[in-house]
């Protein structure tokens, strides 16, 4: 096998140990935390339940603390071999060479970062910030890891994927950019992360396929590469997402539906900053990327709302209707603010892939929404200020079991907050 010592497998075996603990602690912890979170107004109404119950909310920042400790305890552990006295306890590899402080400076500057970015998660969840600025937070906690990245000699090329070889060569030299790609990626998984939200377990759901996903990814690696750089990146990365996936499966045991609490963006961002850093310090930001198909593909679905060519509403979730099922909600187009022709191009072309369900809009601008619609005469008789042509065989109204995902279809509110935007 390609992983090495026998340390090496010790050292797994604690951290999944370790993982194990920090989860079943998370899972005792939460439910005791419900009123202090409450009571300190860290809180928010579940709007997709009938009696919106009141929830605590930022509860991503207990299970993130929970996290950072087994990490500082867990820290020793991938380094004993160097310990005076560590021959005594197992056979240690004579060549092993001095004390790796690179290695050290790398756990530590990851940690700083996702350290970081919990600490901005937290003012985000408190102070509500805007989005303009905290469209930037990931990019800011992400600095220490790059300065590492930086003076650790790190690599700036990326390797092309087998198909593209013949014409642009095995490797390409990305330079200066590298460090704009990698705060793209950070501030990419984070904000995706969060994006795709609004019904129970979707934040936490994600995090863990994700998360579940690099761990196979890596142990592939661990057991079957014989590259020692590659094995050792790809430990380094199990060493953060196992405890990851342990205190995350607590959290989304109490997230499960019916929701007992919120996650926060706290843990929104926690979870995207973990993800990225193991994609970036483990070198498999392109495989990363491939986990993270879907919430690439709804990022792209809702950039026209991102960017507001569309309306952006507080809440893009979807919306409780009369037999307590879930439904896709809609934008109402603001009178004063009308949509521009960017936002009705945007529109259209997701028409035409067959993204979007039109939802028509009588002359006050109120939605009808009509169980069946068979729109072309409908259409005509109810001229749409959003669409000109409308031509859906399918039933207008369609259940959405997805959040997001189905957003821009969906001009939506059920503003419900008084949150800014
Ligand atoms: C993001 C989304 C927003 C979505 C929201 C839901 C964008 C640009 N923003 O905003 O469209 O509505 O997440 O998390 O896509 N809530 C529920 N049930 C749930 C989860 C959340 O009712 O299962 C409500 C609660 O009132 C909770 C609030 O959403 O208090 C949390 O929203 P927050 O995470 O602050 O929203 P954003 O991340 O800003
Ligand atoms: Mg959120």
């Amino acid at each position: 096998a390609a992983i090495k010592s026998k340390g090496e497998h010790t050292t797994l075996t604690i951290s999944i140990i370790m993982s194990i603990i920090a989860g079943l602690c998370a899972h005792s912890c939460l439910p005791k935390l419900r009123d202090t979170f409450i009571k300190a107004n860290l809180s928010g109404r579940d709007l997709l339940k009938k009696d919106k119950p009141l929830l605590p909310e930022t509860m991503g920042l207990p299970v993130a603390i929970i996290y950072l400790i087994t990490l500082f305890l867990f820290i020793p552990f991938p380094f004993i071999d160097w310990f005076e006295g560590a021959h005594l306890v197992h056979k240690v590899d004579p060549s092993m060479g001095t004390f790796p402080y690179n290695k050290l400076g790398e756990i530590l500057s990851a940690i700083l970062a996702i350290q970081s970015m919990i600490l901005l998660g937290f003012a985000d969840d408190v102070l509500d910030v805007r989005w303009r600025y905290k469209v930037w937070f990931p990019a800011i906690a992400g600095i220490p890891l790059m300065i590492f990245y930086y003076t650790n000699k790190g690599v700036t090329y990326v390797m092309m994927p087998v198909q593209l070889r013949p014409y642009l060569g095995d490797l390409v030299d990305l330079g200066p950019l590298y460090y704009v790609y990698m705060g793209i990626l950070i501030i990419f998984c984070t904000h995706s992360i969060n994006i795709l939200a609004g019904i129970n377990g979707i934040e936490a759901g994600q995090s863990i396929v994700i998360g579940i996903s690099v761990i196979i990814n890596d142990l592939l690696f661990v057991f079957n590469n014989p590259d020692r750089a590659s094995v050792e990146a790809h430990l380094f990365s199990l060493y953060f997402i196992i405890p990851f996936v342990g205190v995350t499966c607590a959290l989304l045991w109490h997230n499960w539906f019916p929701a007992r609490l919120f996650v926060g963006d706290t843990f929104c961002y926690f979870a995207g900053m973990t993800l990225a850093v193991v994609g970036i310090l483990g070198h498999f930001s392109k495989t990363l990327l491939l986990f993270f198909l879907p919430q690439i593909f709804n990022f792209i679905y809702s950039c026209p709302q991102l960017f507001r060519l569309v309306e952006c509403p507080r809440h893009r979730m979807p919306r409780l209707n009369d037999q307590g099922l879930l439904q896709c909600s809609t934008v109402r187009l603001n009178d004063k603010k009308p949509m521009g022709r960017l936002g009705n191009l945007a529109l259209k072309f997701l028409r035409t892939l067959g993204l979007l369900k039109v939802f028509e809009y009588d002359q006050d601008n109120r939605i009808v929404e009509p169980p069946e619609l068979n729109s072309l005469q409908q259409e005509q008789s109810h001229p749409s200020p959003l669409l000109d042509v409308v031509n859906q065989d399918e039933p207008q109204i369609i259940t959405s079991s997805l959040t997001n995902g189905p957003a821009p279809t969906t001009f939506a509110s059920t503003s419900v907050s008084t949150k800014k935007e």
